[in-house]
């Protein structure tokens, strides 16, 4: 049996910081109204001069240094994002060039803040199955483009960031399960409901989101599909060294974690320092944890994402 199995990790956060105390003064917000409701403290935004595949580019070169992968051995290249640098070429024949890889497949995958679980996803079958021995997968955004900087409802939750693993096959897992789902009936609740067409800009280019609706339905597909990701493994939510959920904010973590029985002290929280990232955030927390030391081989993981679309899912693996 082929397995695949996470070999590097690595991530990238834009060096401009905005806290919440500079948001509410141009805006008619408060730090502890975010904190309280979200528990975010702070987000990074990239610099005008940054496309999403240059923070897809430095959280590659770092996982892939990890794992250590040259751009040679990489025979697929996966990027999740809902803010490529085009319409066209995608995000990842981009990223491609930019590490001067050649061999094999590159595409993006567009799922939001479930990207990233999409793509692991994807690679792994691609890897059980022969076709590829060693994938770079990535979940970058630029979040902050595609923001209303004017509506307090939206703009405090996002940041931009980056994180990406390397995939290797082997003969022994790696990754055991992978549950995606979707229910596109949920469209309405987040989007960006805007597009190019005879050169203008048509609907809205800004993120809509009516938050109570997305916050009792993402608590509720996050146990659910945690649930099926571990029993396709044949194995107990005792079993989980770490969940890493989707950095939506710190309240949907709670309740996720408490409705799953999961204590906190086994949930990975890094949404208070970089916000909502979208598909960058199980990467980018993974990566986090991982070089602090707190997640170490061996462990296990449940990485769960949950996003517009509306797109859920769940990977569970053994670092
Ligand atoms: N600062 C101050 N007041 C605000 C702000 C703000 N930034 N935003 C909204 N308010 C006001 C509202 O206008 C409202 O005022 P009103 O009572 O006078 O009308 C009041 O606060 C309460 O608004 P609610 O929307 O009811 O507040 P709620 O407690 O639901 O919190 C929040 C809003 C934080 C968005 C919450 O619904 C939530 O966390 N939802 C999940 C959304 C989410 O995480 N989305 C991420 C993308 S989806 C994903 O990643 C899965």
């Amino acid at each position: 049996m082929i397995y695949s199995r996470i070999a590097g990790t690595g991530s990238y956060l834009p060096a401009r910081i905005v806290t919440n105390d500079e948001l509410a003064s141009r805006l008619d917000t408060s730090d502890q109204w975010v904190r309280e409701r979200t528990g975010i403290a702070q987000r990074h935004i990239a610099d005008d001069s940054q496309a999403c595949s240059d923070l897809a580019l430095e959280a590659s070169r770092r996982a892939m240094e990890a794992a250590g992968v040259s751009a040679a051995e990489l025979d697929l290249i996966v990027v999740a994002t809902s803010t490529p640098d085009f319409i066209f070429p995608s995000t990842a024949c981009i990223l491609q060039a930019k590490l001067g890889a050649k061999n094999g497949a590159a595409f993006d995958i567009q799922a939001v803040c479930s990207g990233f679980v999409y793509a692991l996803a994807t690679a792994d079958k691609f890897i059980r199955s022969g076709q590829y021995r060693c994938a770079l997968v990535v979940g970058s955004e630029v979040f902050s483009r595609i923001l209303d900087w004017n509506d307090r409802g939206t703009c405090v939750l996002f940041g931009d960031g980056a994180g990406a693993v390397v995939l290797r096959a082997g003969d022994a897992p790696g990754i055991h399960s992978s549950i995606l789902r979707a229910d596109g009936s949920y469209a309405d609740i987040l989007s960006v409901p805007g597009n190019v067409s005879h050169g203008k800009i048509t609907g809205s280019p800004f993120l809509q989101m009516v938050g109570n609706q997305v916050f009792k339905f993402a608590v509720k597909v996050l146990d659910e599909v945690a649930r099926e990701a571990l029993s396709a493994a044949g194995a107990e939510i005792s079993d989980i060294d770490w969940l890493i959920p989707h950095q939506a904010n710190v309240r949907i973590l709670e309740a996720t974690s408490k409705k799953l029985g999961i204590p906190a002290e086994k949930v990975v929280l890094t949404v208070d320092h970089h916000g909502n990232t979208s598909a960058a955030s199980v990467p980018l927390a993974l990566d986090e944890y991982v070089r602090a030391g707190k997640i170490k081989p061996g462990h296990r993981l449940l990485m769960e994402g949950v996003g517009g679309g509306f797109t859920w899912g769940a990977v569970y693996a053994t670092l």
